[in-house]
């Protein structure tokens, strides 16, 4: 654990070892709802103007978080998102298909690694994928957040609330199959959703949905093109795909921290004094490569044994998209290995960038 900065009073640290991720994620000394710590009012009042961030379940604690999280946990079961395999594998085919159009050449990250989750949340979620170019822009706005002129955040914040306001009016009025519908209709029902936590949960949703798969479907392809060895593996035996998806979730996790949590309390942790306020992180991605935890971890290895990574989280926020990470991964690789057997990077033109975006690894193209 490590101290990044003091601000009034408060110490920021990050904690990297693995253990100590894991206790961190599962303590109840460490609580979410920085309110509880820094405000007496209470948080959720539904006044004024709705509010897209106010109640999202990742930044609540339990009795909120466990209501909230059971409104949607139904829809992300494993046995649930199996069902969707079909369609996920129908996506694929339709995007591979405008890709084989392009002589060639074409971009992993937005010809395929990004549309494709963002097509299978959007259907999910019943929100128009035509639209689908606004939503990247109010996402990447969002989890740029500290890097975004404040004028320009404020403006696409705005237009995403305006956007999704006239979306759940349509919906209220002719509600449809999608998950939407399902969540208007239980705000509309009764006391279990409140308006803030509607809108939050949908913002919640089109973020995760939009900025996570998109790098575990390119990191993992972009660690394969680097260790040749292993791409050849898992070309010549599909059913080590499974394995490279665990492996690419441990060796560039597509999400690099956890989100913040608050200690509750004073606390000695593993001999680093925290004091109650004190914000604190997880480093995932260091936790994923400790020494301690996984053997040679600066090595990619499709058939790493016991691969018991915490790229997804730990304990009651661990990731409600995981089933579906992971299927539309499978599929994504599956039909990516069969379509173009000799696929490889360009490395004619520039080297693949990250992109410089605090909390998530995933890269800008990949040609
Ligand atoms: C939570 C990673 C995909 C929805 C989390 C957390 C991590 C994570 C690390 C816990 C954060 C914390 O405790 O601070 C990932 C990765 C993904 C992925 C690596 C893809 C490879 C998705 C998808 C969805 C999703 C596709 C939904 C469509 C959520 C939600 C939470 C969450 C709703 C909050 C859960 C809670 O507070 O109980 N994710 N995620 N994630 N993720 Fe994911």
């Amino acid at each position: 654990i490590f101290a990044l900065q003091e601000n009034q009073g408060h110490t920021s640290w990050i904690v990297m070892k693995y253990d100590h991720v894991k206790e961190l994620l599962k303590s109840q000394s460490f609580i979410k709802d920085q309110d509880k710590l820094f405000s007496t009012s209470a948080r959720d009042k539904d006044e004024g103007e709705p509010n897209i961030f106010g109640n999202m379940m990742l930044d609540v604690d339990p009795p909120d978080h466990t209501r909230l999280r059971k409104l949607v946990q139904p829809s992300f079961n494993p046995k649930t998102i199996k069902q969707l395999a079909p369609r996920i594998e129908q996506i694929a085919d339709e995007l591979i298909e405008e890709m084989k159009t392009k002589e060639g050449s074409f971009d992993l990250i937005d010809d395929y690694a990004f549309p494709l989750p963002i097509i299978v949340i959007s259907e999910l979620l019943g929100i128009p994928v035509e639209d689908r170019d606004k939503f990247r822009k109010w996402s990447n706005t969002i989890v740029a957040a500290s890097e975004q002129e404040e004028g320009d955040f404020l403006e696409d914040v705005q237009a995403f609330t305006q956007y999704l306001t006239e979306l759940f009016e349509k919906r209220s009025n002719q509600p449809e199959d999608d998950l939407v519908s399902q969540l208007i209709q239980t705000q509309e029902d009764g006391d279990k959703l409140s308006r803030n936590e509607l809108y939050s949960m949908v913002v919640l949703l089109i973020i995760a949905g939009h900025e996570t798969t998109v790098n575990l479907i390119g990191n993992t392809m972009y660690a394969l093109f680097e260790h040749p060895e292993q791409l050849e593996k898992v070309k010549a035996d599909h059913s080590l795909i499974p394995g490279a998806i665990e492996e690419g979730l441990r060796y560039y996790s597509p999400v690099d921290f956890s989100t913040a949590r608050w200690a509750g309390e004073d606390m000695d942790f593993h001999g680093t004094t925290i004091r109650r306020g004190d914000f604190v992180m997880a480093s995932i991605s260091s936790a994923n490569r400790d020494e301690e935890k996984f053997d040679r971890p600066e090595a990619f290895n499709v058939e790493r044994e016991r691969n018991a990574h915490v790229a997804f989280g730990f304990g009651i926020h661990f990731c409600l998209g995981a089933p579906l990470a992971r299927l539309e991964g499978k599929i994504a690789l599956e039909k990516l290995l069969d379509a173009f057997p000799n696929l490889g990077m360009d490395t004619s033109t520039t080297p693949p960038a990250w992109r410089r975006v605090f909390l998530l690894r995933g890269l800008d193209s990949l040609p």
